[in-house]
């Protein structure tokens, strides 16, 4: 996406051969190695437009089931269930909110993927265990990688050769390297392999009833390289704990183009071969289609028949997280950004990556908080500042490795308070988020949002990889330094309010920075003016979360005597495979705001009112922020019935707006006016209104 004379358009260069991108600031230049020069040109003119043209292009975002935007724990390395099962009690006892917990390949029999280990995860034990967490809402995901295990009495491997699934070489399936040791790489682009795909994730499920599946290691991942052999009577891999050294006997292939090309792209290094760790490049997969062709749509082809097998089977929508992308990879999943660091500066990088997955149309991202390799310790106080960050990831996972040191955000009681802080707003926002998700799922819109989406003309902007928005008008701006407990954030104009404190605004005239107390303990999370957001409760787990009372929070210009403001809320059943109106189980609501000649109205417009109804969801309060004077003659109404106003308690108060701004700004007074009490059916329309008094 290039943004320039406050106009954006995208280019797509749509091409899955080996390529090097070059970027030198005021020069793009692709060089690649095959294929087709298939470009595309989406013509904007805005940031919104070019996503959007973009994602109607390859494929709009895929829908997420609720769950998946609360929190969510893993790690590699829990041993067998039991310390499973005290990671979620643990969760419970800090009050920390958690939705879902993972395996990593530790539930797995020799890391084969699909099976059990029948000592440290016996079946029983863990049908029971999930029966427990599933009747409170939760839910549970493990890992799959692609690479099947060469192992004559192992039922998938048998049934993948009996159907001929695997990619081959010189006719024979192609021998890799990866956890389970000796692996054979199925051929997603084979109908036939899909099929099977499909019956194994099917005859898993019947074994261990998951909620989603993790699909790793699917660039293809290799240890070895080249074409190899397992020696007969070699165990491998060899030794205890995961190995990642290749213990097969493996020579180089060099004799073809497809091997050794011309130009050395820097995939792994110029130096070594582009077939390095992965499958070999002269390697042909379905229909004569070479490896040096399709490497780079892998990890797309097995998102795609994951997701068949997901949808198809269990008619629910699926959520499907992959490590390898593609263009289109987020119409079928989410994804995380692999192996990053437990440092300050992985921490820092975290919001690069995840706003340009938004920009790619895979909008459901985040990376492992608190890292995933383990750094010099202590990690106490980069894990407070990677939860309060990664609270607001639209993907919030913490993801440990193997010999890490455990991070569950109980480990310290600093980190814990942290946590319940952060993620106590994210699970008030869980509405926010969700509509955010349906905006995504229909025009490309991403979940988290670089500023120069909402604000095109502040050059200022352009750059900004510290801060960024949720939606339109929710701004994060978290510390990313050590030993800092003042954050620089930079303020487009206008009236920022603070959403763990909403009596506190900033009001900006020019986007310039502003220094922002930060103690250990909080993030700042500020909201703009001309919103509207709907938030409920929280709780400790979404599903409880999501039945629990609705506020509206209605942001005007400080000070405003004129203005408007809108927002919107989409509610559905969130088993079902599509995201839309029209499905009858499903509302969408428009909120509106105006003052104007001293008349205060919030109003809701509700479209297929019918499922909000059934649920029988509420609005209980309504906070106005930013008017100019306190309030009076209140009237609530809502459609089709009264509104018993003995309950309503409508107050008003003022506040000295504090912080302080660099250019001064005019000194004002934050009337925030809440209406409390209210029992309105979030189904059906409302309005209300009031006079506003303005004191001299
Ligand atoms: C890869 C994944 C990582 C996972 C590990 C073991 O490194 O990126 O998340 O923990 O494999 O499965």
């Amino acid at each position: 996406m290039d943004l320039r004379k406050l106009k954006a358009h995208g280019v797509l260069l749509l091409n899955s051969n080996g390529m090097d991108v070059f970027y030198r600031g005021n020069s793009l230049t692709y060089k690649v190695i095959g294929g087709i020069f298939d470009f595309y040109f989406f013509s904007g003119p805005s940031p919104l437009g070019v996503v959007d043209q973009y994602t109607a292009f390859v494929g709009r975002p895929a829908p997420m089931p609720y769950w998946a935007f609360g929190f969510h724990q893993c790690r590699w390395g829990y041993h067998n269930l039991s310390v499973v099962e005290d990671v979620v009690e643990n969760y419970k006892k800090a009050k920390i909110p958690l939705d879902v917990i993972w395996n990593d390949d530790d539930h797995m029999d020799g890391h084969k993927d699909f099976t059990l280990n029948p000592t440290n995860y016996p079946r029983p034990k863990l049908l029971a265990f999930l029966e427990k967490i599933h009747a409170r809402g939760m839910k549970y995901i493990v890992i799959i990688d692609p690479g099947i295990g060469v192992n004559k009495s192992y039922g998938v491997y048998n049934r993948g050769l009996a159907n001929d699934v695997f990619i081959k070489y010189e006719g024979k399936p192609y021998l890799a390297q990866v956890w389970p040791g000796a692996v054979n790489f199925p051929d997603f682009l084979n109908p036939k392999t899909v099929d099977w795909w499909v019956d194994e994730i099917r005859r898993f499920l019947e074994l261990v009833p998951v909620d989603g599946l993790w699909i790793d290691m699917n660039e293809a991942s290799n240890f070895c390289s080249g074409l190899c052999t397992i020696p007969e009577g070699r165990i491998c891999p060899n030794g205890t704990g995961p190995g990642w050294v290749c213990c097969l006997d493996c020579k180089n292939i060099t004799q073809t183009r497809w091997d050794d090309p011309p130009y050395k792209i820097n995939a792994s290094g110029t130096q070594v071969p582009i077939g390095y760790k992965t499958i070999a490049t002269s390697a042909y997969q379905y229909n004569g289609v070479l490896e040096y062709d399709a490497h780079s749509i892998y990890g797309f082809s097995q998102s795609v028949a994951t997701h068949k097998a997901l949808q198809g089977l269990e008619g629910k929508r699926p959520f499907i997280l992959t490590r390898s992308t593609f263009v289109g990879s987020g119409h079928y999943a989410a994804h995380w950004t692999g192996d990053n660091k437990g440092t300050w500066d992985d921490l820092k990088l975290s919001i690069s990556t995840m706003l340009n997955f938004g920009i790619f149309g895979v909008p459901m991202v985040g990376s492992d908080i608190c890292g995933f390799y383990p750094a010099a310790p202590p990690l106490e106080e980069l894990c407070n500042r990677w939860i309060e960050l990664g609270a607001f990831y639209p993907f919030s996972r913490d993801h440990a490795n193997f010999y890490s040191p455990r991070q569950e955000l109980y480990q310290w009681k600093s980190v814990a308070e942290s946590a319940r802080n952060a993620l106590g707003m994210r699970y008030k926002l869980l509405p926010y988020l969700y509509t955010l998700n349906y905006e995504a799922h229909r025009t490309g819109a991403p979940i988290a949002r670089p500023l120069f989406f909402s604000f095109p003309n502040e050059t200022k902007l352009y750059g900004l990889s510290t801060q960024f928005l949720l939606g339109s008008s929710l701004m994060v701006s978290p510390v990313l330094d050590k030993g800092k407990t003042e954050v620089k954030a930079l303020f487009p104009p206008g009236s920022w309010y603070n959403m763990f404190d909403m009596t506190k605004v900033i009001v900006s005239k020019e986007s310039h920075y502003l220094s922002l107390n930060a103690p250990l303990h909080v993030i700042n999370v500020h909201l703009y003016q001309n919103a509207i957001i709907p938030m409920q409760q929280g709780g400790l787990i979404s599903k409880e979360a999501r039945t629990t009372p609705f506020t509206l929070v209605v942001a005007f210009p400080l000070g405003a005597t004129t203005g408007e403001a809108t927002g919107n809320l989409f509610l559905d059943d969130d088993e079902l495979p599509e995201m839309k109106l029209g499905s009858g189980y499903s509302t969408y609501i428009d909120f509106y705001a105006t003052v104007s000649q001293g008349t205060v109205k919030v109003w809701s417009d509700v479209q297929e009112s019918k499922f909000a109804l059934e649920k029988g969801w509420t609005i209980e309060k309504v906070v106005v922020l930013g008017l100019r004077g306190i309030g009076s003659d209140y009237e609530v109404a809502v459609e089709g019935n009264g509104v018993d106003s003995s309950k309503v308690v409508f107050g008003s108060t003022e506040h000295e707006y504090t912080e302080k701004l660099e250019d001064g700004g005019d000194k004002m007074k934050n009337v925030m006016v809440e209406v409390k009490g209210l029992e309105l059916d979030l189904g059906k329309k409302f309005a209300m209104s009031w006079k506003m008094g303005i004191k001299s």
